[in-house]
This record gives structure tokens, sequence and C-alpha cells, in this order.
């Protein structure tokens, strides 16, 4: 079996060397020579565990191959992904022009029959779109060859994304002929070995699947972190109370950790994009609307603590953040909550010092040298006035609370994360301050 996947950015890379890892061709396009010409040469461009071994295992097995050349890849194979961005445009919806160019390459290259599969987060809708495409170019070149479309959306998390492919909870497949099911059957069948379900359907409710996923799970978050917020106020602990109605199998006691807001790349995006779907059809997602401005609101609670904690006013003071990127085992800052949060600390007047195990390349894209950047976790609490967990690495789970307080000015510790126990820094002589728990009843002062 021989496939194409056009687009070699996250999801396209994760996709072809799952594939390859279990004895399928694998060729990965993209337009973007110089990063072809890094792959070629074994250098990955994003960080994700365990990526940068399998494809260059795979490339010395010469089953994983990469190539600008997308006319080339289309006439090799009998299965296309596409597995390019689709950034939001200005109006908030998905841009598809990169979509629906490559469905226009594989109309004017293909030569028998196609198996073209949309992978990219794409609105409801458009694989037919992308199927109107290809028969343009198939219209245009005046030759009759057959082909089928189908949606395959991704549920990989970032972080953890091989393992989310190798052993996915289920894999979801819109089709519309029985050739393109058997074909995807094939293709899958290494995945599905242990019982994980292969679930076909039509189009339509794939690509619909994808964003009701993703909703639903934003809104557990945004769901959590609003109760979280009244137990501050009501004076009950959230981490009890997630666990007393996490343990309620119909809620489940996943995803339901409070923070300081969802971020990356799917989740913000893709509620924004369901809402802009909704309201093409004259429907209002009201809950969906919500979990948005919770969302939002969420990711300046911190900056709101630290705030308190100074008498509404931080100007001249120093806070140090450990962790910068939207979760930990990424780099990837796209909606991280840290963007806010410097944000807000810089324009206060604050000065912002940062560690994080690998985000600090991406993070100095976003921030320059308007804050200071340390390449050790307690260095950069020196001469600093508290202390901010933004993401929850685990190497900042039980970290030297001594050396923490002997190096801040203040002994104030804000946890975004609730990676801590209250009794535990109490004992330990820190303010400390979380998310849904009335800590403010637990200062020394
Ligand atoms: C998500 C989906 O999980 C994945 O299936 C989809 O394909 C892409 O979007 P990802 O964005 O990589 O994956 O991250 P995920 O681990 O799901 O976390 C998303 C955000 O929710 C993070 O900002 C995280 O901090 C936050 N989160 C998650 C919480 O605040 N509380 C939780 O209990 C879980």
């Amino acid at each position: 079996m021989k496939i194409t996947i056009v687009g070699s950015g996250y999801v396209g890379l994760v996709t072809g060397a799952c594939f390859s890892e279990v004895g399928i061709d694998v060729v990965c396009v993209d337009i973007d020579q110089s990063k072809i010409d890094n792959l070629n040469n074994g250098i990955i461009p994003i960080y994700e565990p365990g990526l940068e071994e399998m494809i260059v295992r795979n490339m010395k097995k010469e089953r994983l191959k990469f190539t600008t050349n997308i006319a080339a890849a289309v006439k090799e194979s009998e299965i296309i992904f596409i597995s390019v961005g689709t950034p939001p445009d200005e109006d908030g919806s998905a841009d598809l022009k990169y979509v629906l160019a490559v469905a226009r390459d594989c109309g004017k290259h293909m030569n028998k029959y196609t198996l073209v599969i949309t992978k990219s987060t794409v609105p409801v809708g458009t694989s037919l779109r992308v199927k109107k495409a290809i028969q343009e170019e198939l219209d245009k070149r005046k030759v009759n060859i057959d082909f089928d479309v189908a949606s395959n959306p991704e549920f990989l998390k970032e972080g953890a994304a091989i393992d989310d492919f190798l052993k996915p909870d289920r894999i979801v497949v819109g089709i519309e002929s029985e050739y393109a099911e058997e074909l995807l059957t094939q293709l899958y069948k290494p995945f599905v070995l242990n019982g994980h379900p292969i679930i076909f359907m039509d189009i339509v409710s794939a690509e619909m699947t994808k964003y009701a996923a993703n909703s639903m799970l934003a809104t557990k978050i945004s769901f959590i972190n609003d109760i979280a917020n009244l137990c501050e106020l009501v004076g009950a602990d959230i981490n009890q109370v997630r666990k007393g109605i996490g343990s309620d199998g119909r809620i489940g006691n996943k995803f339901i950790y409070p923070g300081i807001g969802y971020g990356g790349s799917c989740f913000p995006k893709d509620v924004q994009a369901l809402i802009k779907t909704a309201g093409e059809y004259n429907y209002d997602l009201q809950v969906l609307k919500a979990v948005e401005a919770v969302n939002k609101a969420q990711k300046s609670i911190l900056f709101n603590k630290i705030l308190n904690y100074y008498n509404g006013d931080v100007k001249g003071k120093t806070v140090t953040l450990w962790g910068l990127s939207f979760k930990p085992h990424t780099d990837d800052m796209r909606e991280a909550p840290s963007l806010e949060i410097v944000s807000k600390l810089l324009k206060a007047g604050a000065r912002v010092k940062a560690y994080d195990p690998v985000a600090i390349p991406e993070a100095k894209h976003h921030f320059g040298d308007t804050i200071s950047y340390y390449n050790d976790q307690y260095e950069a609490l020196i001469d600093s006035d508290c202390l901010a967990i933004i993401t929850e690495w685990p190497e900042f789970r039980i970290p030297n609370f001594n050396v923490i307080k002997k190096l801040l000015k203040t002994p104030a510790v804000f946890d975004g994360r609730n990676i801590y126990d209250k009794d535990e820094m109490r004992q330990n002589e820190f303010d400390y301050f979380c998310i849904g728990v009335d800590t403010v009843r637990y200062i020394l002062k």
C-alpha cells in the first residue's frame, strides 16, 4: 500500500510517521522547500515526544519520504490525505484556500482511481467542496477518472499524538462509497487490532463529529472553571468537588481539571468555527458562546490574583512564570494563557522572568526581549517577588520549596494549575493561591 500525505505540519507528520511505522509506504508533501530539506536531513520542525525517532527510523527503512513534488506524489498513490493548515481568516472562519488548492492539484495530476481524504479540521460541508474542486480540474483535462472523497478527522492530543494515533479510542471516517470503506478498513487495520472501533458514517456527520467532540471537551473545561470560581466565593474546594462529581460514571473524572483556560490550536478555533457555522444557519449556539466567554475571562484569573495580592499595584514587581506553552510536553504557544498573563503584567508595569523546559525559542517569537528567559527554573526566581505556575510540566510538581522561599522577595505562589497541596504550602509558610479554593483564608499575614 502506498499513500500520500499533503501538508507536513503537525498532523501530517504524525500521520505519515505512524502509517510508515506499520509498514505502509508514505510520501509526505509540503510546498515549503526548506521544511522538506530539513526533514530529509532528519530535522523535525515541531517538538512532539517520539516523533523525531520515528521519522528517522522509517526514513532509513525507505518507507517514509519527503518531497515538494505534489504531481509525482499524487500519481504514485491511490490514497491521498489532505492535512494542510486551515488558519482562521479575519472573521474567524477557517480559511480553506490551502485545502482546496490541494484538491485542485489532485484533480490536475491523478491518473487512476484515487481516494482523497480530508484530515484537516474543516467546516461541515467542506468535503463536498473538495469533491467539486477535483471534478472541475478533471473536466478541464477532459478526462473521466473515478475518485472518492472521504473525511477522517484526527483526535490527536499534542504531546501524546503518537500514542493517540497508534492506539486511538476510535477512528471516525465519513465515506460515500463501499470501495472507500474497504480501502480505509485495510489502511487502519493495524490500529484497530486491539478492539478500538473504526466508525463509518456519512461525510457531513464525520465533519460534525470533530467539532462536537472538541466543543464538548471545551464545555467541560469552561464548566469546571465556572464552578471553581464559585467555589472560591462560597468557601468550597474544587479539588474535592471535582472528585465528588467525577466518580459518577455519567460525568467521568477526565477533563474536569480547573485551570487558567484552555488554549492550543484546536479548542479556541473549533469552538469559534462551530458558533460561526451555526450562525450561517441562523442558529444560536448559546452554550458554546458561554464556553468561549468563560474561557476568555479565565485567562485573566491568575493576573487578577497577583494584582489583588499586591493591593492593585504590581508596578516595579518582578513575577517569575514557570511554564509558557499552552500545556506540558509541547512548545506550542497558540492561544496559551501565558500570552494573556504576560501582556497584562507588562501593561501593569511589572517585569516578567520566565522558564519553560522547551517553549523558550517559541516564546521569543511572541515576547521578544520584553521579558527575560532562563534555562533553569530556580535561576529564574532570583530577585523575583513571586512565582506563578502557568503550565503543569512534571518538573514543577515537587520542587525544592526551601530554595523557592529563599529566593523570592515575598513568599507568594500563584498556582494556575492546582499542582500543589494547599495544606502543604501553608506548612511551608507560603502565601498560596490556586484555582477554585478559597485560599485567601490561608494567607499567612
Ligand atoms: C485537543 C483534543 O484533546 C484533541 O482530541 C483534538 O484533536 C485537538 O484538541 P490538544 O489541543 O492537544 O488536543 O490539548 P488537550 O490536552 O486536549 O488540552 C487542551 C486544553 O485544555 C489545554 O489548554 C489544557 O490545559 C486544557 N485543559 C484540559 C484543562 O484546562 N483542564 C482539563 O481538565 C483538560
